[in-house]
C-alpha cells in the first residue's frame, strides 16, 4: 500500500465528533492505528484539506493533529510530497523502552515467556563438560545434534507417537521452525489457513512469503470441526496452522476426536497440517487424554513443531520440527539460508534438561498454576465485568472485555507501566478489538500488581473519556505516582515479542 485516501483514514481512526480536543484525539487515533499495524508505516496520510472536508472539521484541526503526529515521531513531511505515516527514531529516545526488554521499568504483560527453571544452571554446566567432545568438529550440524534428536524422539515416542531421531530436525527456536516449514510449503498467493485468534508471528512468517491468509474463528471451548473443514475445502488451503495443545492464545485443547476430524478432512482436501505444540506439555488440570495430532496422520501430511521455550526457556533458543526424514533433510538444505545450523552449547543444555524432564515439568506447572490463579482471582476481583474461561493449560488468559477498545486500553495502560498484547494482534484483519491476551507466565505478585494498574488506567480513562485518557499521560511525563517508582515512561512502539 502506497497511499490512503481521506475516507480510509476517517474509517480507520473513527474518531467521535465530540471528542476534545479534537485535534490530539484525532493525532492519538491514528498514532494507535500505527501501531496496531492498520495503518501500515510508510504510507502517503491524505493532504490535510481532504481529510478535513471528509471528517467535517476545519483545515487547522487537522493542520494541528499532522504537527503533534510529525512532533511525536509518527509522520515525515517531505516538501512538495505529503506526509508519510513513520515510527519514532528509537536512538532519539533517551529512555528507549524496547532496546532491551525489562530495562524499560514497565512489566511486560504483553509477552507470554517464562522465566528459566532452576535446573537451567547446573543443565548447563553439564552441557559446558559435554562441549569438548564436540570442539573437534566444524560446530555445524544442519540436522542438529544427534544426542538431542535422539531425545526429542524419545519424548515423541513416549508421549504415544513412534518417531525416530531421522524424523527430527532441530532448529533455533519455533519460530525459526514456522519460518523454514513456511518458507518451503508457502508461496506467493497460497492460501494459509489459520486459527482467529493465532499466534501472531506464524502469521508473519507466511505474510513474508506472500501467503494468502484465511481465518477460521475458534473460541476458548475450541475448534468446530465442521467449520474449520468448510474453510479447508473453500479456501482450498495449501496449509493449515493449528495450535491443538492449549492454542496461544486462547489456551483451548483439541479433543481427539476433533483431531482425527481435521487430520481426515486435511487428507480429504490435500492440506499440509503445520501443527504448532509450543505448549503441548503444559496442562495444568487434569486434562482427557490427548494423543500428538500426527498420531492420527496416514499419509505423513501433518509436521509437527515443538520447543524448548515453554518448558524450559526462551532465552535458549532452540525448537524443532517432527515430519518425514526426507522432508527434515530439505529443511535442514532450506534453513542454509537463514541460520546454517543451531548453536551446539544451546542443544546440548536442551539435552540435559530432557534428562530432568520430570522434575522441570512439575516446576513449571507449580509455578504456572499459582500465577493462573493470582491473575483470575485479581482479573475477577478488579475488572469483574471481564469474560474469560479459565484454561486447563499453556500460560495465556483470553479476556472479552466489558466495553471499549483493546488497543486503546493497551495505550493507556502502558503509561501506568504495563505492556499488554491487544486482542488485534492476534487476528487477521484488525478484527478482536474487544478482546485482550493476558499471560500468567511471570510471579503471582507481578501479576497482580499488573491488574491493579490496569483497573487504575481504566478508572481515569473512564473520568476523562476515552480520548482525553491519551492527552493527560503525553509523551513526557505521567502523573505522579504513575509508573514504576513515579518514572517518566514514554511509551514507544514495542517490538511485539508474544
Ligand atoms: C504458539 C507459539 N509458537 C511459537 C512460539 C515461538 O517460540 P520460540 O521461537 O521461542 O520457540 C511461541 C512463543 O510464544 C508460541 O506461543
Amino acid at each position: 500500500m502506497r497511499y490512503l485516501g481521506a475516507a480510509q483514514v476517517a474509517r480507520l481512526v473513527d474518531v467521535p465528533p465530540q471528542a476534545r480536543p479534537y485535534y490530539r484525539a484525532l493525532a492519538d487515533a491514528v498514532r494507535a492505528r500505527i501501531l496496531d499495524g492498520r495503518i501500515p508505516v510508510r504510507v502517503r496520510m491524505p493532504a490535510e484539506r481532504h481529510l478535513a472536508e471528509t471528517l467535517d472539521v476545519s483545515r487547522t484541526t487537522v493542520t494541528a493533529a499532522y504537527d503533534l503526529l510529525r512532533e511525536r515521531g509518527y509522520l515525515e513531511s517531505r516538501q512538495g510530497s505529503g506526509s508519510w505515516t513513520a515510527l519514532p527514531d528509537p536512538a532519539s529516545t533517551p529512555d528507549n523502552p524496547w532496546l532491551s526488554t525489562g530495562a524499560d521499568g514497565l512489566t511486560h504483560l504483553h509477552s507470554a515467556a517464562p522465566p528459566a527453571p532452576s535446573a537451567l544452571l547446573e543443565a548447563m554446566a553439564e552441557a559446558v563438560e559435554d562441549v569438548p567432545r564436540y570442539g573437534m568438529g566444524n560446530g555445524y550440524d544442519p540436522m542438529g545434534l544427534p544426542v538431542l534428536r535422539e531425545r526429542i524422539a524419545a519424548r515423541y515416542c513416549a508421549r504415544g507417537l513412534a518417531t525416530r531421531p531421522e524424523q527430527i530436525i532441530v532448529t533455533t527456536g519455533s519460530q525459526h521452525a514456522i519460518q523454514i516449514v513456511m518458507g518451503l510449503l508457502l508461496g506467493p498467493g497460497d492460501p494459509l489457513l489459520v486459527e482467529s485468534p493465532t499466534y501472531p508471528h506464524a502469521i508473519d512468517a507466511a505474510r513474508v512469503r506472500g501467503a494468502r491468509i484465511v481465518p477460521v474463528g475458534i473460541s476458548h471451548e475450541g475448534w468446530q470441526p465442521d467449520l474449520v473443514t468448510c474453510a479447508m475445502r473453500q479456501s482450498a488451503a495449501r496449509v493449515a496452522y493449528l495450535m491443538p495443545d492449549f492454542q496461544n492464545p486462547t489456551g483451548a485443547l483439541m479433543d481427539d476426536a476433533t483431531r482425527a476430524a481435521l487430520t481426515g478432512a486435511a487428507r480429504r482436501h490435500d492440506t499440509t497440517l503445520v501443527v504448532d505444540e509450543t505448549w503441548a506439555e503444559l496442562a495444568l488440570d487434569e486434562v482427557p487424554p490427548t494423543s500428538p495430532m500426527a498420531a492420527f496422520d496416514t499419509d505423513s501430511r501433518v509436521i509437527s513443531i515443538g520447543s524448548a521455550s515453554k518448558l524450559w526457556w526462551g532465552g535458549l533458543r532452540i525448537g524443532w520440527v517432527r515430519t518425514t526424514a526426507a522432508l527434515a533433510r530439505r529443511l535442514a538444505l532450506h534453513r542454509a539460508c537463514v541460520d546454517i545450523a543451531s548453536p551446539v552449547l544451546e542443544q546440548l543444555v536442551v539435552a540435559r534438561l530432557f534428562d530432568r524432564m520430570e522434575e522441570t515439568t512439575a516446576e513449571r506447572r507449580r509455578t504456572l498454576r499459582a500465577s493462573r490463579e493470582a491473575l483470575v482471582s485479581a482479573v475477577r476481583e478488579h475488572l469483574p465485568g471481564w469474560d474469560f474461561t479459565v484454561p486447563r493449560g499453556g500460560g495465556t488468559l483470553w479476556v472479552r472485555l466489558d466495553s471499549g477498545s483493546a488497543v486503546s486500553l493497551a495505550e493507556a495502560v502502558a503509561r501506568h507501566g504495563v505492556r499488554l498484547a491487544p486482542g488485534p494482534w492476534f487476528g487477521v484483519e484488525g478484527t478482536l478489538e474487544g478482546y485482550l491476551r493476558l499471560p500468567y507466565t511471570q510471579p503471582p505478585q507481578v501479576l497482580r500488581d499488573a491488574v491493579a494498574q490496569i483497573a487504575k488506567a481504566r478508572e481515569h480513562g473512564a473520568r476523562d473519556g476515552e480520548h482525553g485518557m491519551y492527552a493527560r499521560g503525553g509523551e513526557h511525563g505521567l502523573p505522579g505516582g504513575y509508573g514504576p517508582a513515579g518514572r517518566t515512561v514514554p511509551v514507544e512502539p514495542v517490538i511485539p515479542v508474544v
